[in-house]
């Protein structure tokens, strides 16, 4: 009998090729989720609008969001302080893609294919993640390494086991979202 794409032998049973498609296309939008148990939700425009404030306030700010999606944070950011620096960082390919399209016009933003355990924190004042919960004990000794006295990490929605945030700022929003401050 012949194969076709959408039957194996057994009529009515989808040849295995669109799990293998099916997966393919998981991968390119949720890598993160498969090999480091972090997913892909996006920042809302309140949180965004959030961040701003607080970004506004801060000088010579060297902002970078790890794991940065689709760039919703990093754009509304880089147009309200275009005199400060923006960095994201993104592995999994359609997102990063995206980003790179969305973020092409903005000279004050730097959008980086990587992983981010591979990348250097020292140089960035606010470090933003918006994670799991699976990374942060992890996450937070490699920050406690990195970041410079006086940075600060801002975690959306997942606090650092057993550290006491110096600051939680509570976004008007839906999902009332909670956004986790650290200072180094
Ligand atoms: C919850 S999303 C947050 C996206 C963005 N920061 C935002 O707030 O809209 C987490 C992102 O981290 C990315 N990610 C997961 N593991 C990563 C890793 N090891 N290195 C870089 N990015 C990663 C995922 O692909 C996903 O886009």
């Amino acid at each position: 009998m012949k194969l076709t794409l959408w039957q194996t032998k057994n009529r009515g049973n989808l040849n295995p090729i669109w799990f293998l498609l099916t997966f393919c296309m998981l991968l390119l939008f949720y890598r993160g989720a498969i090999n480091s148990r972090i997913p892909l939700y996006i920042s809302n425009t309140a949180t965004a609008n959030t961040l701003a404030t607080i970004a506004i306030q801060m000088p010579d700010l060297r902002f970078l969001d790890i794991g940065a999606g689709i760039a919703s944070v990093l754009i509304p950011l880089a147009k309200a302080r275009p005199d400060a620096h923006f960095t994201g960082i993104e592995n999994a390919p359609a997102t990063w893609l995206i980003g790179r399209l969305r973020t092409g016009g903005l000279t004050n933003c730097d959008w980086r294919w990587g992983d981010l355990w591979a990348t250097d924190f020292r140089h960035h004042n606010v470090v933003y993640a918006f994670l799991s919960p699976a990374p942060m004990a992890a996450l937070w000794e490699k920050i406690q390494r990195e970041m410079p006295s006086g940075s600060v990490f801002i975690s959306n929605s997942f606090a650092v086991p057993n550290i006491a945030p110096n600051k939680i700022i509570e976004v008007d929003d839906v999902r009332q979202t909670r956004l986790y401050c650290y200072q180094l």
